[in-house]
């Protein structure tokens, strides 16, 4: 199967003049247990990077916070001089501690260091897009984002960054970021088993803003579901390739972004996201959200 930028499942998506692959790929789970700490595998990390690059796909989404720097850097190794078109995504917003915990840094002192830990692991000038990430690890928490998002606009009219998106916010927060400047995406958790921000979806796509779901497979608990694996059952995917196509057949401003350590099982994704769902397929697929 030779596959490219446009052959890729979903093809390609454009907003504000960013233009990724609609199918990408996220490095998070590269680091090691709990995104601490080098990987299990460096020589596989780098090597699915090199696949993923290799099929045509244009978007991987990191943060320096992954490791932290840990991901960044098997980027950089793997891929750097980055090839045309490449869009490496990042966020900002979060610190590591001891514990592995995600402690909120939003200040905007902290913000611009984060934008030059960035910069400087992924060994790059300019920042393609930076989403401020909030809440914490229960999901978005209501409350102003002005302060940190005029951070980051000003550093995008420095030229220290190409476009802005939001993180983990609400559909109030993601309203409020685009009084400030306007946003490429909002990336917020959303699969087949997690559908909160079905009303938002609608609305970005209406305003031709990707919404870039993070955790497409369920991340560290990975879906389950018998309707899911009866769906696969009958139309040979597995499970997971089944659930990135409901996800491109859900709306056509959602990008997929699954991670995985297996290059067998980023072949398996992306030809299996390509299929198309029938209604009654798709009505199945819809009942599994609780
Ligand atoms: N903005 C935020 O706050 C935020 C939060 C979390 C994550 N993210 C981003 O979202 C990206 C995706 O999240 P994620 O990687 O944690 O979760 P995910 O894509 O939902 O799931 C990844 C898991 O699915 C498994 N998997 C993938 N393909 C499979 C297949 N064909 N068959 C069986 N298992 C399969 C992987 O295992 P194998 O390695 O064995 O394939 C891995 O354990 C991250 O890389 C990160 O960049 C953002």
């Amino acid at each position: 199967m030779t596959v490219t930028p446009t052959t890729l499942p979903g093809g390609t998506w454009t907003s504000g003049g960013f233009t990724v692959t609609k199918f990408g790929y996220g490095a998070m789970q590269l680091a090691g247990p709990g995104v601490m700490g080098p990987p299990a595998d460096h020589d596989g990390a780098v090597a699915v990077l090199r696949e993923a690059v290799d099929l045509g796909i244009t978007h991987i989404d990191t943060s320096a916070a992954y490791g932290p720097f840990v991901t960044n850097q098997l980027i950089r190794e793997a891929l750097h001089p980055y090839p045309d078109g490449l869009h490496i995504v990042t966020k900002v917003g979060a610190n590591r501690d001891a514990q592995g915990g995600w402690p909120p840094a939003r200040k905007p002192d902290e913000l611009r260091r984060q934008v030059e830990e960035n910069l400087e692991t992924l060994g790059l000038d300019v920042l393609d897009l930076v989403n401020l990430r909030l809440g914490d690890a229960a999901g978005p928490v209501a409350g102003s984002i002005a302060e940190a998002f005029e951070t980051l606009a000003g550093l995008q009219q420095q030229g220290r960054i190409r476009h802005l998106g939001m993180s983990n916010a609400t559909a109030e927060q993601v309203a409020e970021a685009q009084q400030i400047a306007p946003i490429v995406c909002v990336q917020n958790m959303y699969n087949l088993a997690h559908r909160h921000d079905d009303e938002l979806i609608d609305r970005l796509a209406r305003e031709n803003i990707a919404y870039v779901p993070f955790f497409p497979l369920g991340g560290f608990s990975p879906l389950q579901s018998s309707v899911l694996s009866a769906v696969a059952t009958r139309l040979n995917p597995p499970p997971m390739a089944v659930a990135l196509a409901w996800l491109l057949q859900r709306s056509p401003n959602i990008l997929l972004f699954p991670g995985t350590w297996s290059v067998a099982d980023l072949w398996e994704n992306l030809v299996g996201a390509a299929i198309t769902l029938s209604a009654s397929d798709l009505a199945a697929l819809d009942g599994i959200a609780v």
